[in-house]
């Protein structure tokens, strides 16, 4: 079914970009958890539109109403459903190009899918707004996760040639995660960042826009939570990274780069420490073999590539007279999805993680999370 994701914690996401509202429903929440509504706003404000150049100017406050499975500031362990009103919504923007399909966008593809009765006004239920309930979702998921001491977080790896440097190049601690957390253009090397921005501001100027990858760390995942096969971390990473529009590509730990490199440099060495505890020297796997953490920290890369929507003049087709066409895009679009994309990716590993977290629980006899 479209627009539901998840076994043990099942979110159904809804709304369209240019409707009253989007919002968020939540299965699966144990009954009694304390919401901290700071940190919920907090995390919300990091994917907010409108806050500089690098952004639509769109200007939503996307604060969340709860209208249920919350009573006296706990959850009630009934679904948890959360409304995000649309409140700048600018939909004459649209009617121009109602009929012609924006190139890279799900304008065409919404279209045969719904047999036309899709709301097209900026891009309806395939909109980049549709991330804000998931970040909503994500943050509630983060939240329990934080209890049990696993912190996620990530950084612009690329915007597209000017490259960051990796995680797996560098020590990473609290400090680092919370600097990362707390910046709205998080690069692990801040000599790259003006350079990533010029990019960004040229390509804006030019009526173009750029894409880039996003690197995202899980740490304090022990070894064991996951499935071979088909419910392999990868799988269930990977799958809810695909719900995130303009993501199109996954990699984990050295990814792509392993098969240029021989065994020798891919393997990560095993030992016991002083405690007589299992670890790895390196991560070159991201944290996973056979499906299976393996106590090292998840790693992933994401590719998202450039806004669709651009003023350069593109070509395209007319439904309506069936006439090829050009179209030149003028309503208000991000001209890099890159850094807006980061809370997202964050939110939607959290979903995936405290989901794999409680089928293992659920194999050993219960959680209880509260
Ligand atoms: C946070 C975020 C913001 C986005 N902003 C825009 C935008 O301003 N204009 C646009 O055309 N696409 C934007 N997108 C991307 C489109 O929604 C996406 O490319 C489209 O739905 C087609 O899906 P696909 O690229 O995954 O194939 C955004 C995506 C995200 C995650």
């Amino acid at each position: 079914m479209s627009s539901i994701w998840g076994r043990n914690i099942k979110i159904s996401v809804f709304g369209e970009s240019h409707g009253p509202a989007i919002g968020v429903t939540i299965d699966g929440i144990l009954p009694g958890i304390k919401l901290d509504m700071d940190y919920i706003n907090k995390q919300m404000e990091r994917r907010r539109p409108g806050k500089n150049r690098m952004s639509t100017s769109r200007n939503e406050s996307d604060s969340v109403n709860i209208i249920s499975g919350l009573f006296e500031g706990r959850t009630t362990g009934t679904p948890l459903c959360a409304i995000i009103k649309n409140s700048d919504k600018k939909s004459g923007d649209y009617r121009r190009t109602k009929n012609i399909f924006r190139p890279g966008h799900a304008d065409y593809t919404g279209y045969v899918r719904y047999r036309g009765f899709n709301d097209y006004r900026g891009g309806g239920h395939f909109s980049g707004r549709l991330t804000a309930p998931i970040v909503f979702a994500g943050t509630v998921c983060r939240h329990i996760l934080n209890q049990y001491g696993i912190k996620i977080s990530s950084h612009i790896k690329s915007i597209k040639n000017i490259n960051d440097k990796s995680f797996l190049q560098e020590e990473i601690d609290c400090n680092r995660m919370d600097r990362l957390i707390n910046s709205e253009f998080p690069v692990i090397d801040q000599s790259v960042e003006s350079g990533m921005k010029e990019i960004i501001y040229k390509a804006r100027e030019e009526g173009d826009s750029v894409g880039g990858k996003i690197e995202c760390i899980v740490t304090g995942i022990s070894a064991g939570i996951g499935d071979p096969m088909f419910e392999s971390v990868e799988s269930v990473i990977s799958h809810i990274m695909f719900s995130i529009p303009a993501v199109k590509g996954i990699e984990f730990g050295e990814g792509f780069m392993m098969s240029e490199k021989y065994g020798s440099e891919c393997n990560d060495a095993i030992y016991a420490d002083e405690n007589g505890e299992i670890k790895l020297l390196t991560n070159r796997n991201g944290g996973i073999n056979g499906g299976i953490t393996n106590g090292m920290p998840i790693l992933f890369t994401v590719a998202v590539k450039p806004t669709p929507s651009i003023s350069k003049v593109q070509k395209s087709v007319n439904i309506e007279t069936m006439d090829n066409e050009e179209i030149s895009i003028k309503g208000r679009h991000d001209p890099c999805i890159v850094q807006r994309a980061i809370p997202v990716v964050e939110s939607a590993a959290a979903i995936a993680v405290l989901d794999m977290l409680l089928e293992a629980e659920k194999i050993k006899g219960g959680m209880n999370y509260v």
